[in-house]
């Protein structure tokens, strides 16, 4: 016996147990599902290859080096043109695998145990034929950018019933309903598996959707609801994959009216440019359900979404990642969205994410800039903070009717930069009564003097009207050009007519 182990030593190049097999590593959460982490690991001696399946990404061991007894594993997921990377430390212990891995290398490594699974469970799932492409029919909503309320920038897991409920109370009766502001989204998280005829579950945080629809419609507003693509969402629930018209169908039931539909997952499966079959199955499930329901596309703007979004019956895309509460991050997606601006119109939106505004990142000067941009764009205005708790000042931020009525203008042309010096910039969007809505921007980090030349937007001298969005005042102007002092980071909003 003690001649044997020590061949299988020195045969798998001094590491002696095999660690060849499923393993799970099993989180409970407090909404009743399971986090699960699978390592599908084969080990040769001192080699082992397989797969490692966290949250929304599946890893293909790509690199293993023995160490300490155990094993250090990259794993290498190949995501349109990024790689991906994840690297496990892994250790036989008894019959348990220990496994440490760093989320991210400034945090401390997280220490997990896993167990031996049955082979084949946690699998990712065989990939599935994708539909011809087609023009999926329009469905007659979102003629103007959709506006409300979404859980995820600041409640992220931490969304429930209760806070949907809250949510609606505080738009039914806070003047954000009648400034326009609709639609109450749940993001991700509300998953919980599917039973045995593959309906998708709620988990413990929401006890019965159907019930928290009927409650958010019964204050005159409109529930949304969040899926993927793919096997798993980002946050590594359960998403539609296989199930596309099973989901329409239930969410139809429920009293769904907005569905947010995330790629994640799907990026195992799929290529980029494979995004619109997957889509339009969707988009085909949706219009299959009898109920109307806003298609929300979140794929980050890969594969020139703007140019396809339309044709799969998407009623707005995301152009970019994901938005943080920063100025940085605020501004880097919000001035970049000009090149893209032929692409919205009425029922198809370009979307730069949703707002931050209150959320406390920012000054209010720069949720002042950060409102008046989204309604240059002609951008989805979905709220993204606290609902309850938020000051006098935001309140009036998120409902300034003179911008909202900018972003919500009928003509749905979106506005593009009009002229840029190093810290200044320039913005400008027609409007449907012939008049126009021109943003100031000052982008650098001391207050600075704005130059706009009337000649650039195609009036002779000052327009006769003038009015500033936030002062709610009207200016009287003369001249070509109009100098204005704007606050750093502020902006300076006018609509103008002749
Ligand atoms: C992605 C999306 C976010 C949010 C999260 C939820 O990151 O871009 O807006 O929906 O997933 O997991």
């Amino acid at each position: 016996m003690k001649v044997f182990s020590l061949l299988l030593l020195l045969a798998s190049g001094g590491v002696a147990a095999d660690l060849t097999g499923n393993w799970v590593i099993n989180n409970p959460l407090p909404d009743g599902t399971d986090r699960r982490t699978y390592l599908d690991l084969k080990q040769e001696g001192d080699r082992v290859t397989g797969h490692i399946r966290v949250t929304q990404f599946y890893y293909t061991v790509t690199e293993s080096k023995p160490e300490s007894g155990g094993f250090t594993l990259t794993g290498t997921l190949q995501d349109g043109k990024i790689q991906r990377h994840a690297t496990y430390q892994v250790k036989l212990a008894g019959d348990e695998l220990h496994v440490s891995t760093r989320r991210r290398p400034d945090l401390p490594p997280t220490e997990m145990v896993a167990h031996r699974a049955p082979p084949g469970e946690g699998a990712m799932p065989a990939r599935l034929p994708l539909p011809a492409l087609h023009k999926v029919a329009y469905n007659g909503l979102a003629k103007t950018p959709p506006m409300g309320w979404n859980s995820w920038n600041k409640f992220a897991s931490r969304v429930d019933d209760a806070g949907v409920r809250a949510s609606a109370d505080a738009i039914a009766s806070n003047g954000m309903k009648d400034a326009g502001y609709l639609y109450v989204n749940i993001d991700d998280t509300w998953e919980a598996g599917r039973d045995a005829q593959g309906n998708i579950q709620t988990n413990k945080k929401f006890p019965d959707m159907k019930a928290l629809a009927d409650y958010v419609h019964s204050k005159g507003l409109k529930l949304g609801i969040y899926s993927s693509p793919g096997p798993n969402t980002c946050a590594g629930y359960e998403g539609s994959y296989g199930h596309e018209e099973q989901d329409a169908k239930t969410y139809a039931k429920w009293g769904i009216d907005y569905l947010k539909y995330d790629w994640c997952g799907a990026r195992n499966i799929y290529q980029p440019e494979e995004m619109q079959a997957l889509y339009q199955k969707m988009g085909d499930a949706l219009i299959a359900s009898g109920r109307k329901i806003v298609y929300s596309l979140c794929q980050y703007g890969l594969d020139d979404v703007w140019k396809w979004g339309p044709d799969v019956g998407g009623n707005l895309w995301r152009t970019t990642g994901d938005i943080h509460d920063s100025w940085a991050s605020m501004s880097k997606i919000g001035f970049n969205q000009s090149d893209i601006a032929q692409f919205a119109g009425p029922g198809h939106w370009n979307d730069p994410d949703m707002l931050e505004i209150g959320n406390s990142g920012m000054t209010d000067t720069e949720y002042k800039s950060h409102m008046s941009l989204w309604s240059i764009l002609a951008a989805p205005l979905l709220a993204g903070n606290d609902l309850q708790h938020m000051s006098p000042e935001i309140l009036a931020i998120l409902t300034n009717r003179e911008v909202i009525a900018i972003d919500q203008d009928s003509l749905g042309k979106q506005g593009t930069r009009v002229s840029q010096s190093s810290d200044t910039q320039i913005w400008s969007r027609d409007l449907a009564d012939g008049s126009k809505a021109i943003g100031l921007f000052n982008l650098g980090s001391d207050s600075a003097q704005v130059s706009l030349k009337w000649a650039d937007l195609a009036y002779k001298t000052a327009p006769l009207h003038v009015r500033d969005l936030w002062l709610h005042k009207d200016l009287k102007l003369d001249g070509p050009e109009y100098n204005a002092t704007v606050p750093s980071h502020g902006v300076l909003m006018l609509r103008v007519h002749e």
